[in-house]
């Protein structure tokens, strides 16, 4: 789906996700979404806020799953992912922690860590997976390289990862050098899944995604062995394609 300019492209993104949220609402229980962090989704967090909060029918369902996030900071770093988005959408619509399945930053034992969250994922899965795209080609934090099948895990962020979060934080000195990240492995089970992507800065990354030879090497390559992705440009970031 193209957006023709960056207003459309929240909005547009904004409907395909309300959309995929009252189908997931089909089935009972929870509703469980991975949302990413990064400037990509900022405008559709606004929209839903804006124009989409009084869906309580969907929002009191809807429970939060990590995508991924830095490793080793504590609980009330405002870098953490999960900070971060509580900020941007959580609990601007009223989505309480218990909904929240998070990475504990600061666990003692990042094997453990991990193995919690592949338990949850394997339970219970993820039924909307709302995603970005890196510059690189990553996805949440599988960075080129990471296998299709990969579980949770913790990683080194790569030097393109390092440059583009400094955009975050004021510098290459204030990103953690480690992350914890969903696998593929589980992110390619997702019963929907919706790519964001915006500017031009992604076209090259975007046309390689669809049209270079499906490899790790492209970690978002993998999107095109799963069914039911949709994918939301805007114009720019489809100039290459
Ligand atoms: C970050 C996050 C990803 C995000 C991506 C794109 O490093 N780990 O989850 O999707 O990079 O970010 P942006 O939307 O700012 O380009």
């Amino acid at each position: 789906k193209i957006a023709p300019n960056n207003a459309a492209f929240h909005t547009l993104a904004a409907d395909i996700f309300m959309g995929a949220l009252n189908r997931a609402a089909a089935k009972n229980g929870p509703i469980r979404v991975v949302l990413p962090t990064g400037s990509t989704p900022l405008g559709l967090y606004r929209e839903l806020i804006a124009h989409h909060a009084h869906r309580r029918d969907l929002w009191d369902r809807f429970h939060y799953v990590a995508l991924d996030d830095y490793a080793g900071l504590a609980p009330d770093d405002r870098r953490l992912f999960s900070n971060w988005l509580a900020r941007d959408i959580l609990t601007p619509l009223s989505i309480p922690p218990t909904h929240r399945t998070i990475f504990n930053s600061a666990a003692p034992d990042p094997s453990a860590e991990c193995a919690r969250m592949d338990a949850q994922l394997d339970s219970n899965g993820i039924d909307i997976a709302v995603l970005g795209l890196g510059t690189n080609g990553h996805i949440g934090f599988n960075e080129p390289g990471s296998a299709f099948d990969a579980r949770t895990r913790l990683i080194h962020l790569s030097a393109d990862s390092l440059a583009a979060n400094a955009a975050y934080w004021g510098g290459m000195d204030h990103v953690p050098p480690t992350a914890y990240t969903l696998g593929l492995g589980h992110i390619m089970r997702a019963r929907e899944t919706i790519l964001l992507v915006q500017g031009p800065h992604k076209a090259e990354i975007l046309h390689r995604m669809l049209h270079d030879p499906i490899s790790t090497a492209l970690p978002a390559t993998a999107l095109r062995q799963m069914y039911n992705v949709t994918i939301v440009a805007d114009q720019a970031a489809m100039s290459a394609a």
